[in-house]
């Protein structure tokens, strides 16, 4: 009997030290110290023993038992204070600030297109949209530019291929939004009231003013009995809702083949305040302003009165219907409503730019 003890104590302690964690410790201490635990049974019985062994194996039996006792309370201790070291270093400090989220902003040039839009939706404008890449036809043709047209120069641009199963067809990265007008009164008879943002693509040098691509919105109104007071109306009423009553807007002859007559809308520049004044830059030179070159005025949109020609080539009757149309540049809008004098930061992704909006 006294081997069985040995036994006991040796395999006690080889799986005590084996033990990771409290579960496992609990379920040790009923195997070897609970009361049903071998070594209980053993000195339950000794009373079965011969009395000149129950002595000396009493006595060891009662020292293994506390030997366990005590390895079971040191074990315990260990993980305890190992559990409670990787508690201390998993704390969470909830009282510390977040780590701020950082946030997408919406784009200047998006911002601005949303804007000019809502005016004229406002309006009773209704938003359509074109093709970037686009046929000869609707860039030029049907906008009155036919092939050697001298106004073809002002709008040079990408040519791409578009291949079909008898050859390359030739098409181009369109130069304005106006090609949508003609696919819109293609499909649809008037009246007509539509506003079309998009993208356009020139061959452009790009400097504080112009870029090889920028952003259009065009304008197109068709019915019967529309004027050139309709013109200047809307336009002035969308300016004035844009950029508050203190601005100074004028209007100027201009001349585009698909309107007649046409226009041009100048505001008074936001940099220079139109002053057209030569400021003086920290070293004592005299520089014109780079937004407006010293003009005081920045054109914003061209305009004017649908060529009776884009009528015909879309079906429609010019002696039943006139029409209205304009086409401004988003980013120099944006450039003077947010007093901005580079249109260069518009394509940069500078953050600091963009954080601004
Ligand atoms: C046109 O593109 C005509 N389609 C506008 C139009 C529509 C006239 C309907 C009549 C009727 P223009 O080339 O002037 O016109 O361009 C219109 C506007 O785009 C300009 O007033 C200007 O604000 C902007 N713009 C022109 N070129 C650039 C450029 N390179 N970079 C940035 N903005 C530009």
């Amino acid at each position: 009997m006294l081997d069985q003890v040995e036994e006991v104590a040796s395999q006690a302690n080889a799986e005590l030290q084996k033990i990771s964690s409290p579960e496992e410790l609990e379920a040790w201490r009923v195997r070897y110290l609970g009361r049903k635990s071998k070594l209980n049974n053993i000195l339950r019985s000794l009373s079965d023993v011969p009395i000149e062994e129950r002595k000396a194996l009493g006595a060891r039996a009662n020292q293994i038992r506390s030997s366990l006792e005590s390895s079971f309370s040191a074990r315990k201790d260990t993980l305890e204070s190992s559990a409670t070291v990787s508690l201390e270093r998993d704390k969470i400090d909830v009282s510390l600030p977040g780590e701020p989220c950082q946030t997408g902003r919406i784009h200047p040039t998006t911002k601005t297109i949303k804007e000019i839009c809502n005016i004229f939706v406002s309006m009773g404008f209704q938003v359509a949209e074109g093709p970037q890449v686009e046929w000869e036809h609707y860039n030029f043709e049907a906008l009155n530019m036919p092939a050697e047209h001298p106004a073809r120069d002002g709008f040079a641009t990408l040519w791409v291929d578009y291949h079909t199963p008898t050859g390359a067809r030739p098409m181009l990265m369109r130069t304005h939004t106006s090609p949508v007008q003609v696919r819109v009164m293609e499909k649809r008879k008037p009246p007509i009231r539509i506003i079309v943002p998009g993208r356009v693509f020139r061959r452009e040098t790009t400097d504080a003013t112009h870029l090889p691509m920028f952003y259009q919105v065009e304008g197109l109104v068709v019915d019967e009995g529309v004027t050139f007071a309709h013109l200047k109306g809307t336009l002035e009423y969308f300016i004035r809702t844009l950029f508050g009553e203190k601005l100074k807007i004028r209007f100027r002859p201009s001349f585009f083949p698909f309107t007649e007559p046409s226009a041009e809308d100048d505001i008074s520049c936001v940099i220079c305040g139109g002053s057209a004044n030569e400021r003086r830059t920290a070293n004592d030179e005299r520089r014109k302003c780079p937004v407006c070159g010293g003009k005081g005025w920045l054109e914003i949109l061209g305009a004017g009165m649908v060529n009776p020609k884009v009528f015909e080539a879309v079906g429609y009757d010019p002696k039943k219907v006139t029409g209205l149309a304009f086409g401004m540049g988003v980013e120099r809008i944006a450039m003077l409503k947010y007093g901005i004098n580079d249109i260069r930061l518009f394509c940069e992704n500078d953050v600091r730019f963009l954080r601004q909006f």
